[in-house]
């Protein structure tokens, strides 16, 4: 028996680059494998890839276009209606696009797949990840030193679109919706993790770019199995079941700045301040997204209250140096 052995992993972007390795890796293992995959041509490579790589592996695909919200709600009914429990879900879908582009609902390309497919397609099948508990969700996303999340201009419309400006805070707001979500499912047994993969090497990723940053991914970066490894770890292995709200490369802990400051996420802009507020005192616990231990009464030092803990600073443009 393998350790994924009657599990149900659903992998993003699996036709390719590091889901493809990601999926690869969970059907070895043992799980049952479902790959979302944009169309029927693209999916018929990815059963045939991942077929090749684990002979043996239960795999199945499931169409979804991630830049269509109609899409995603009407995949997750589909993969509602045939499967009773998902235990692991990997994000990995993701775009680097040269043109400014709007979707279908009228949401600029970059921003809608790279980072509200995440965010819609993980709560659509929320509930049955608590239902599966214990289960994990892990974000492939990167590390985007100084970027900042402007709630201003979200899909970076105000100014001449350029992929360069406009990709950074889609892996920022993974790595704050990844945070986010951990504290939202505290207690559930539902953990979520971000990954960054460092620079995978001739993925399909770049395929629109030229110049420098495309030349140095593709002679320096790493193989997508590489990049998979730290996705892997975190959606299977057992030192990583409890695991939560952190962000990791190379199977290590990656201090955020939300971390690092005690900070949460966008937690306020989302409510949690208010809802902390109307509760009362703060939890004893620490919070998921913390990796430093820490007691109660050391907590108590911090702040009597939850609205202490929480500040509202830093809100508006979040900070985050990973
Ligand atoms: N490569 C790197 O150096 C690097 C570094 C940091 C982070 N990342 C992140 O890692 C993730 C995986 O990237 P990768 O390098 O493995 O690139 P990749 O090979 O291009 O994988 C991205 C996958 O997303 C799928 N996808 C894109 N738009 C979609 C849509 N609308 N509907 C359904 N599927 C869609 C693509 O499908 P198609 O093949 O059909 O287009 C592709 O399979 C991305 O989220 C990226 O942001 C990559």
């Amino acid at each position: 028996m393998t350790s994924m052995d009657g599990k149900v992993a659903l992998v993003t972007g699996a036709a390719s680059g590091i889901g493809r390795a990601t999926a690869i890796g969970l059907a070895r293992d043992g799980a049952t494998v479902v790959l979302l995959v944009r169309n029927a041509a693209r999916g018929k490579q990815a059963l045939h890839d991942v077929r090749a790589g684990a002979p043996d592996a239960t795999v199945e695909t499931l169409e979804c276009d991630l830049a269509s919200q109609s899409s995603i709600r009407d995949a997750s009914r589909r993969f509602l209606a045939g499967h009773d429990r998902l235990d692991v879900l990997v994000n990995a879908a993701g775009v680097f696009v040269k043109e400014k582009t709007l979707t279908a609902d009228g949401i600029e390309l970059t921003f809608a797949t790279n980072y509200l497919a995440y965010f819609l397609l993980t709560n659509e099948l929320l509930p049955l990840l608590r239902r599966s508990a214990p289960a994990r969700v892990v974000n492939v996303a990167s590390k985007y030193g100084r970027t900042r999340i402007d709630f201003d201009d979200l899909q970076k419309l105000e100014r001449p679109y350029s992929y360069l400006r406009s990709t950074p805070q889609t892996m920022l707001a993974r790595v704050l919706f990844t945070q986010e979500l951990a504290i939202r499912l505290e207690g559930t047994g539902v953990v979520v993790n971000v990954v960054h993969p460092g620079l995978v090497a001739k993925t399909r990723l770049l395929r629109d770019t030229r110049g420098p940053f495309k030349w140095i991914t593709d002679t320096f970066g790493r193989t997508p199995e590489q990049g998979a490894d730290t996705v892997l770890w975190l959606a299977s292995a057992p030192e990583t079941a409890t695991m939560t709200g952190k962000m990791f490369a190379g199977r290590r802990e990656i201090r955020t700045r939300q971390a690092r400051a005690r900070t949460p996420p966008y937690a306020s802009a989302c409510g949690r301040r208010a809802r902390s507020s109307r509760a009362g005192p703060e939890p004893a616990s620490p919070p998921p997204w913390s990796s430093s231990a820490t007691t109660s009464s050391s907590a108590s030092r911090r702040g009597s209250t939850a609205t202490r803990r929480f500040p509202l600073v830093g809100v508006r443009r979040p900070r985050i140096g990973v």
